[in-house]
C-alpha cells in the first residue's frame, strides 16, 4: 500500500511547524519536523565544542551520531543517541549551528535516509527546506510557506517570550537573515521553491486563514 506524503517547505519562522502539526492532527497523519534532526546534529557538536562550520570535524563525528524520533502526547520527540533532546535543540545557538551543519552533504544524506524511510512507512506531513525538491520529489502535495523577514522575526520573538526565553527582536531578525542566506545558497539541496509547489505568503494572514488555505489545497489535490 502506498502512503500519502505532504511536503511543507519554506524559510525559518514562516509557520511551517505550527501549521503542519494542526493539519497532521486533522488528517491523522504523522508530523515530521526534519529541522529537529539537523538541530540534534548541531547540538552534538556544540556540546563537544566543535565548530559547526568545521566541515572535516563534523564529517568525522557523524558515525557517532544516531538520530531517531518517537511520539508522545506532546508530539515529536527527538532522540540523540537515545537521549531526549527535544527542548535543548531550541536555542538560537543551535538554530545557527543546524543551518551550518545542514550545508554539509554527508549530514544531509544521513538524515534524508531516515526521512525517506518514515515517509515510505507512514502518511506524513513533513516540514523542512528541501522536502519537495529533494527528499520527497514525488510527494502528493507540496506547499511552500513564506512571509516577510520582519513578520517571521516578530512571530519567533513572541514564541520565545511566551516560552520565557530571554531574547531581543533585532538578534532574532539577524539570526533569521543569516539562516535564509545560508540555507538558500548552499550547493547541495538548497532552500528553493519546487516547480509544482503551491506558494502561500502568510505575512498578512491569521494562523487559521493559512491553515484553511493549506487544507483547501490538500482537498483539491487529494480528491
Ligand atoms: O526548521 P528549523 O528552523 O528547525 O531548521 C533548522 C535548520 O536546519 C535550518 O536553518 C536549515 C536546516 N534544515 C535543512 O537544511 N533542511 C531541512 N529539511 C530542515 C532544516
Amino acid at each position: 500500500m502506498s502512503t500519502t506524503n505532504i511536503a511543507i517547505d519554506g524559510p525559518a519562522g514562516a509557520g511551517k511547524s505550527t501549521m503542519a502539526k494542526i493539519i497532521a492532527d486533522k488528517l491523522g497523519y504523522i508530523y515530521i519536523d526534519t529541522g529537529a534532526m539537523y538541530r540534534a546534529v548541531a547540538l552534538y557538536a556544540i556540546q563537544r565544542n566543535i565548530d559547526t562550520n568545521d566541515v572535516e570535524k563534523i564529517r568525522s563525528i557523524l558515525d557517532h551520531i544516531d538520530i531517531d524520533i518517537k511520539y508522545d502526547e506532546d508530539g515529536q520527540v527527538i532522540l540523540l543517541n537515545g537521549q531526549d533532546v527535544t527542548k535543548e535543540i531550541r536555542t538560537p545557538e543551535v538554530s545557527v549551528g543546524a543551518s551550518n551543519v545542514a550545508a554539509i552533504p554527508e549530514v544531509r544524506l544521513k538524515l534524508v535516509e531516515l526521512q525517506r524511510k518514515l515517509a515510505t512507512e507512514n502518511n506524513v506531513i513533513m516540514d523542512g527546506r528541501d522536502i519537495g525538491t529533494y527528499v520527497l520529489p514525488n510527494a502528493n502535495i507540496k506547499i511552500f510557506l513564506t512571509a516577510s523577514v520582519e513578520e517571521r522575526a516578530r512571530r519567533r520573538y513572541e514564541e520565545m517570550i511566551a516560552k520565557q526565553y530571554s531574547c531581543n527582536y533585532e538578534d532574532i531578525k539577524k539570526e533569521i537573515e543569516y539562516r535564509d542566506r545560508n540555507d538558500s545558497s548552499r550547493a547541495f539541496a538548497p532552500l528553493t521553491i519546487a516547480d509544482d509547489a503551491v506558494v502561500i505568503d502568510t505575512s498578512n494572514n491569521k494562523l487559521e486563514q493559512s491553515v484553511e488555505m493549506i487544507l483547501q489545497v490538500i482537498k483539491e489535490r487529494l480528491s
